[in-house]
């Protein structure tokens, strides 16, 4: 249990591109916060895409912001917070379907550089101290999409968040993905002396008609019985939603396709047995 106060907290984590992360964080959010009840936020550090906003239609609201959370890995962070009072306030956007959202900004790359600068006991801690001192006392569960590689942002992300999510898209060389994963876990874990460890696998874009993709499935359940989610079928849905501005949440069943009704089916699912994997009470 990363805080003492219950907040509960995860990230989004393959060392890889395209393979559903910034998807996962999108509805696992919104299942936290329309199912479980829980006071959700949605932090964005993976590159200055914005996918997150853009999931959630707030591309014209993130514009110029004044309150970048790349500030928090800055050296005057000190100085700001307790300059300016408002200041978390004016970090958080709120999406119309339930979590919060601090969204990506351009300063997370020379955010990034300059970590490389800081002494190693302090780099990876100061998005764990942001979320501990800031956020705790305002959320139950703070959920972070992370780059798709292994970057001093991304080690900050896994510092706060201990609990790693990875969606797992099958395919030829997928099978090593995990295995990197967990390599890169207990790697960082050894060297840095903090508990990393996955909290949540499945594997997302499954297509039925394919054998390597019902293997694939097989395989995961059968090496990881007790962290393996329930698959996600591939749907055009999830993009049409996306370009939208939605989450599949905002559709009635009659307007969702089927494969789409079955991946949000496996999205709440899955949620529930995040949250059964890290709860803390
Ligand atoms: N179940 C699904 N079926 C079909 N397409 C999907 C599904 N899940 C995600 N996608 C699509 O796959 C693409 C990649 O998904 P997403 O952006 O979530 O991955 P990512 O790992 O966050 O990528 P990046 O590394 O670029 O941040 C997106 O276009 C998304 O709409
Ligand atoms: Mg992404």
């Amino acid at each position: 249990m990363p805080y003492e106060n219950g907040l509960i907290t995860a990230a989004t984590y393959v060392e890889k591109g395209g393979v559903g992360k910034t998807t996962t964080a999108a509805h696992v959010a919104v299942a936290a916060h329309t199912d479980h009840n829980l006071d959700t936020l949605l932090i964005d550090l993976a590159g200055t895409q914005n996918d997150l906003a853009t999931q959630f239609g707030l591309d014209d609201e993130i514009q110029d912001l004044d309150a970048p959370i790349s500030a928090v890995f800055g050296s005057d962070w000190d100085f700001i917070r307790s300059n300016i009072p408002d200041v978390v306030d004016r970090m958080v956007f709120e999406t119309d379907e339930g979590p919060d959202l601090i969204p990506a900004d351009p300063g997370l790359g020379g955010a990034d550089n300059n970590l490389a600068n800081i002494d190693v006991e302090e780099r990876y801690e100061f998005l764990r101290t942001f979320i501990e001192e800031d956020l705790g006392d305002r959320y139950d569960f703070v959920l972070m999409d992370l780059p798709g590689k292994e970057d001093n942002i991304s080690l900050n992300g896994l510092f706060a968040a201990e609990n790693v999510v990875a969606p797992l898209k099958p395919g030829a060389f997928e099978e090593n993905q995990l295995r990197k994963l967990e390599t890169t876990l207990s790697e960082i874990n050894e060297d840095l002396a903090v508990n990393l460890h996955l909290a949540l696998v499945f594997a997302t874009m499954v297509d039925g008609r394919i054998s390597l993709h019902d293997n694939f499935v097989e395989d995961l359940a059968a090496e990881h019985p007790e962290l393996v989610g329930e698959p996600i079928p591939a749907t055009a849905g999830i993009g049409n939603s996306q370009d939208a501005g939605h989450t599949l949440f905002s559709f009635d069943e009659d307007e969702r396709l089927n494969s789409a009704s079955r991946a949000l089916a496996s999205y709440r699912e899955n949620t529930t047995r995040l949250l059964d994997n890290i709860t803390p009470r």
